[in-house]
């Protein structure tokens, strides 16, 4: 992949060729038609089942074995294609049978299984073996069922697939029951096996990081054997997101080429594995984190796995990324499809950090209003005894000898001012120093007699423990029904360690990697309910919480507590590969920033912080009348961009990745009114001038208007032209010097002919 993609040089036919669909100029392949069918069909001669939605057709079939068989994933088939019945592969020799070189939708450890197994189960009588077959099916709407039972025990697994009509995502799950008369232990719990067309030459993209440094693209070949991406952590993690992407190397670009993406649904440890296995399969496969898991499965009882999500595009990661937004605007997010835009937000933390008082949060509440603020949010340190990151956690009670009145005066101030209000917690977390730690100690993850590892002072609440979970819940729900509370910002600041449940029996204990995450999931879930017009967070120490699990409860993430305007470029370019610039907060900081003690323009922080959910979390008390004057404007700006950079189609045209000394952005609004391009120049050396920015996704024959918003275009640079000059002539960006930046906006004046009464 080329980071630069402008139209200078040798990569100018690269991109300005092929930069508008076919039939729906701009916008994405999701809106193109599709002859209407059921997106679920059986065909009981063949016994193939066939998912058809958006420019997607994913098939699989029941074959002679009673095995369910993966038999296609990829681009729109006609409805006219008829797939012949699956077969199961005869096996390539003793050591490699049928069930392995069989592409199996989901698949047991059972019978000589060498590949990764979806399902693996010990019973009480020390018998491992597990053989799922074919028992039933039902569709209801774009929704496919399929049990499956073990070929002499009970077991029976019901898988689940649901097609999204607008993007053509599959939606996999399995739930397994336990109708046997005795508990078994499940040892392996996947969702979903992802099987891809056999071959070679695929590449792999996935993310990795760390604290302020999240949000990495790797890529690498996918070679004979297995890449495990994972979280061991109990929590999704920064070090992998659970999210991969694989193509073809070198036969696809941002725009074009097959790409295969997915993302799991869970936020705790978690578990893709991607295989090429001996006869060239390559399968993902994804679900709870095997390591450490051992799930006690009661008779009676079932347990569902997380979900996992994939989709397919013929054109390229960018269309990958922009499939993914779409979906989690439209079928993930709490108040999908039509989720509230993001408020510009202010937060005192890294301008006060534990120093909290009345005073010192009304001063700050009045500044933010007046450059047009619309939530006001109190970070750490309102509660308990919490004048640093040693004490209080646990003790939410509001401290007062911060806030006399408790924090109804501050909140009535923010709600007078026009703002909302918002307050930080960290409810499933404990300090030592804590009331709570003192009356109980048991209340956390721990192993009897051993160290409880500490992280930032404070150990992790079992909230796997039905009481410990009733009382964070009523703790929140009490915050919440006593304040006029708008606005959460729920925090995690350390991962798990010495993950024991001593109050459970022996073999109950490792059930805390499921039950954790689901009573913190139910959480969610009931305060929204109770609370309807609340909106949450999901913070974690930066971007360690990002999945779309979480994205199903709360509306809208942190990416990372790295705030320094220049890094988040990086950091806001992994970020958009698998989620929608619609929930990634960015917050305009401090100058010189405490990350990297690098100088930057108020000018380009805003930028760079533009190009997601804004917020502002600088120290106003330091600002100068014009910093005022700069805020006041961006602000006021934003909000004139802020749907089409929330819910609008994002181009990368120059990615900050492989050295580029630039970097581009582009927001198509999805009905193709407003179009918004966002430029960095990290640093100029010997005269080159700022490559030409060849835009994307417009309609060719529409007119434009330009608008500059800030920064300077070369003169000459028409102020109207059609979508076409603006994709293949393109556009000069004046910038030299380091660490610069400009935006500007081009409204579309004119339909083009073709699209006149096509509404969008
Ligand atoms: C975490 C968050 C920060 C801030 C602090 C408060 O680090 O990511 O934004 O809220 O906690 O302690």
């Amino acid at each position: 992949m080329t980071a630069l993609r402008s139209c200078t040089g040798l990569l100018a036919a690269a991109c300005c060729a092929a930069v508008f669909l076919p039939e729906f100029a701009f916008s994405s392949q999701t809106q193109q038609k599709q002859p209407a069918a059921a997106p679920v069909q059986y065909d009981s001669a063949t016994r193939v089942f066939r998912l058809d939605a958006a420019n997607v057709t994913y098939a699989l079939g029941i074959n002679e074995d009673n095995q369910l068989q993966s038999l296609y994933w990829g681009a729109r088939l006609s409805p006219r294609d008829q797939f012949p019945a699956a077969h199961s592969d005869p096996g390539l020799s003793s050591f490699d049978p049928s069930i392995d070189t069989t592409p199996l939708e989901f698949v047991a450890w059972g019978g000589g299984l060498y590949v990764e197994p979806d399902l693996k189960i010990t019973f009480p009588d020390g018998n491992r073996d597990l053989v799922l077959k074919y028992l039933s099916h039902r569709i209801e709407g774009d929704q496919l069922f399929i049990t499956m039972k073990d070929i002499s025990r009970a077991v029976y697994v019901e898988l689940q697939y649901k097609i999204d009509p607008e993007t053509g995502i599959l939606r996999r799950a399995a739930k397994i029951e336990n109708r046997t008369d005795a508990p078994f232990t499940i040892e392996q719990s996947f969702a979903a096996t992802w099987n891809l067309p056999r071959g070679t030459n695929y590449r792999l993209r996935y993310l990795t990081g760390r604290w302020a440094g999240e949000w990495n693209v790797q890529e690498q070949p996918v070679n004979p054997g297995e890449t495990v991406l994972q979280s061991r952590r109990g929590t999704t993690g920064a070090q992998n997101n659970p999210w991969f992407a694989i193509d073809h190397q070198g036969a696809s670009d941002p725009d074009h080429g097959s790409v295969w993406f997915g993302a799991l649904g869970w936020s705790g440890s978690w578990e893709i594995a991607i295989e090429q296995d001996q006869v060239q399969h390559v399968r993902v496969s994804g679900g709870f984190n095997s390591f450490d898991f051992g799930y006690l499965l009661k008779a009676g009882q079932s347990l569902q796995t997380p979900y996992f999500y994939a989709g397919y595009t013929d054109q390229g990661i960018g269309e990958a990324s922009r499939l993914l937004h779409r979906f989690e605007i439209d079928s993930i997010l709490p108040h999908a499809p039509d989720p509230p835009l993001r408020p510009v937000l202010y937060d005192s933390w890294e301008a006060t950090e534990f120093n909290v008082t009345e005073a010192g949060q009304i001063a700050l509440a009045e500044k933010a209003a007046s450059i047009g603020v619309e939530r006001f949010v109190v970070d750490d340190g309102w509660f308990g005894e919490r004048d640093s990151d040693h004490a209080g956690l646990g003790d939410w009670w509001v401290n007062q000898k911060k806030f006399p009145g408790g924090l109804k005066p501050l909140i009535d101030k923010v709600h007078s001012l026009g703002m909302s209000f918002g307050l930080w917690v960290e409810p499933e977390m404990v300090n030592p120093d804590s009331k709570l730690y003192r009356e109980h100690p048991d209340w956390v993850l721990y192993f009897p007699g051993r160290p409880r590892t500490e992280g930032r002072n404070q150990l992790v609440l079992n909230l796997a423990r039905p009481d410990v979970r009733a009382w964070v819940f009523n703790t929140l729900d009490q915050l919440l029904s006593n304040n006029r509370i708008d606005f959460l910002k729920w925090d995690y600041n350390r991962n798990w360690s010495e993950p024991g449940w001593p109050q459970v029996p022996p073999d109950e204990e490792k059930n805390v990697y499921v039950d954790f995450i689901r009573n913190y999931y139910s959480i969610l879930a009931e305060l929204r309910q109770r609370h309807p017009n609340i909106e949450i967070e999901s913070c974690s120490g930066g971007g360690s919480r990002v999945d779309l699990g979480v994205m199903r409860y709360t509306d809208e993430v942190w990416p990372s507590d790295n705030t320094d305007a220049y890094d988040r470029l990086t950091i806001q370019n992994g970020f958009t590969y698998a989620y929608t610039p619609g929930v990634m907060m960015a917050w305009v900081t401090g100058s010189p920033t405490w990350v990297n003690h690098r100088t930057l323009s108020l000018q380009y922080r805003f930028l760079s912080a533009m190009q997601g959910a804004l917020g502002v979390g600088a120290n106003l008390n330091e600002w100068s009348p014009d910093d005022f004057a700069t805020a006041r404007q961006m602000i006021a700006q934003y909000k004139t961009i802020r749907r089409t950079v929330q819910r609008g189609l994002l181009y990368r045209l120059i990615q900050p990745i492989h050295g580029s000394e630039q970097s581009a952005t582009e927001y198509v609004a999805r009905d193709g009114h407003q179009v918004v391009v966002f430029a960095f120049l990290h640093s100029s050396s010997e005269l080159y001038p700022y490559p030409r920015l060849c835009l994307r996704g417009l309609d060719p024959d529409a007119m434009y208007r330009l608008k500059p918003m800030d920064g300077t275009l070369v003169a000459g640079t028409p102020t109207e032209a059609s979508g076409a000059w603006w994709m293949h002539h393109g556009v000069d960006v004046a910038l030299s010097g380091d660490f610069q930046a400009a935006a500007f906006i081009l409204e579309r004046v004119s339909s083009s002919p073709a699209h006149e009464g096509v509404s969008p």
